[in-house]
């Protein structure tokens, strides 16, 4: 018999959502834990979804609207996880989400007790998967948090594995996000457990010292792990949080797109002003992120606090930024030799939306870079 390619793609297709289909570019959409922690309801969370349709975010490819920590109660007497107050009817607002065509996440952790003390999924893995899939959801962030005092760490994998086996069983394509701070290199592990994404550093705050170490100085040397399928996630956006000024938060966007990061907005999207907006929605730097090549980029130069990245894209184009950590103008510049390219590209500016260079032997690129900010380009081969 000779195989058809439609044939062999229809009998691939219920596994193949579970390989790189799942999470190909890096997922994108919004997270409650960064701006709302505690204070999220089913309310905050269905008006959250409306701003995603009406602020243009869904349409930019934000689809996964995700619940964190607290919205957990105990359980029923057959062991069965219950929501509290705070979320009265987890299918219900399931719905809803999937009504304006987006996504919804949830999140747990293999302890008894999640980070702010609410219920665990110990030794209630299989059972919590089936109900999160029997409730629709599509995405589970799953946080380490007292799991220490139940397993060893070099039960970890084993532990994520666990999970992602019985979110594999229900039969419902779930985004499996481990949650564990980047211990034991789970950059070399968690694909192999079933992760779509692992965060690779403690928790993100809404300012520059710690946005730019995990950003700059925490993901060296791990970028040849991520790919379709597996990200390395260095945590959730803070952009309008009000924390950072525009040029930081454009540094923030820049290189997580340079990382090939998840970019889970994290802020109020029922009330974005036009710096946030423009940010998050830039189309130009969203299309670095969601490249389908799918290759982390990395530091190429490094001169006091100046740093120029790159990240290959598809169709032999290539990612540039030009970041300047200092608190004054920096004037930076990069060659074809310092990315070890050959050829003629056209330069593109990305924030500017601007093409207004031609990259060659003998004739560098410069800018004159802000103060914690960044030139970010696209190199396109002529
Ligand atoms: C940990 C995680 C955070 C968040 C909180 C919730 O700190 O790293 O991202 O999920 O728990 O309690």
């Amino acid at each position: 018999m000779k195989w058809k390619l439609p044939l062999v793609c229809a009998l691939l297709g219920g596994s193949a959502a579970f390989g790189a289909d799942l999470a190909a570019t890096p997922p994108m959409g919004w997270n409650s834990w960064n701006l709302f922690a505690e204070k999220v309801d089913d309310a905050t969370v269905r008006g959250i979804t409306d701003a995603m349709v009406a602020s243009g975010m869904a349409k930019a490819g934000y689809v996964y609207v995700n619940i964190d920590d607290t919205w957990e109660a105990g359980r029923d007497a057959n062991g069965n996880i219950l929501t509290n107050n705070k979320f009265p009817d987890m299918r219900a607002l399931a719905d809803y989400v999937h009504s304006k065509g987006l996504k919804i996440g949830i999140y747990s952790s293999p302890g008894p007790k999640t980070c702010a003390g609410y219920e665990g999924s110990y030794q209630h893995e299989e059972q919590d998967a089936k109900t999160y899939a029997a409730w629709g959801i599509d995405y589970l962030k799953y946080d380490w948090c007292s799991a220490d005092k139940v397993y060893k760490r070099t039960d970890m994998p084993a532990v994520y594995k666990k999970m992602s086996d019985a979110l594999k069983a229900t039969g419902r394509p779930i985004v499996f996000s481990l949650c564990q701070y980047g211990l034991d290199k789970v950059w070399t592990w968690g694909a192999e457990s079933g992760g779509n994404l692992w965060r690779t550093t403690g928790d993100i705050e809404d300012k520059y010292s710690s946005m730019s170490t995990i950003g700059f100085d925490k993901q060296q040397g791990i970028a040849q792990y991520a790919g379709p399928g597996h990200w390395n996630d260095p945590d959730m956006l803070e952009i309008g949080n009000g924390g950072m000024n525009t040029a930081e938060y454009r540094t923030h966007f820049s290189l997580w797109a340079m990382l090939a990061a998840p970019l889970l907005a994290g802020n109020d999207i029922r009330r974005m002003d036009a710096d946030t907006s423009s940010i998050l929605l830039n189309a130009e730097v969203i299309a670095i992120d969601q490249d389908r090549l799918g290759k982390e980029g990395w530091r190429v130069k490094k001169e006091g606090p100046t740093e120029v990245w790159m990240r290959p894209l598809a169709d032999n184009a290539l990612a540039v930024g030009l970041f300047n950590r200092s608190e004054m103008l920096q004037d930076m510049a990069f060659s074809l030799d310092d990315l070890n390219l050959k050829g003629k590209y056209k330069v593109r500016d990305l924030w500017a939306h601007r093409d207004d260079f031609e990259l060659k032997r003998d004739k560098p690129f410069s800018a004159t870079v802000p103060a914690h900010g960044v030139v970010l380009v696209r190199l396109t081969p002529r």
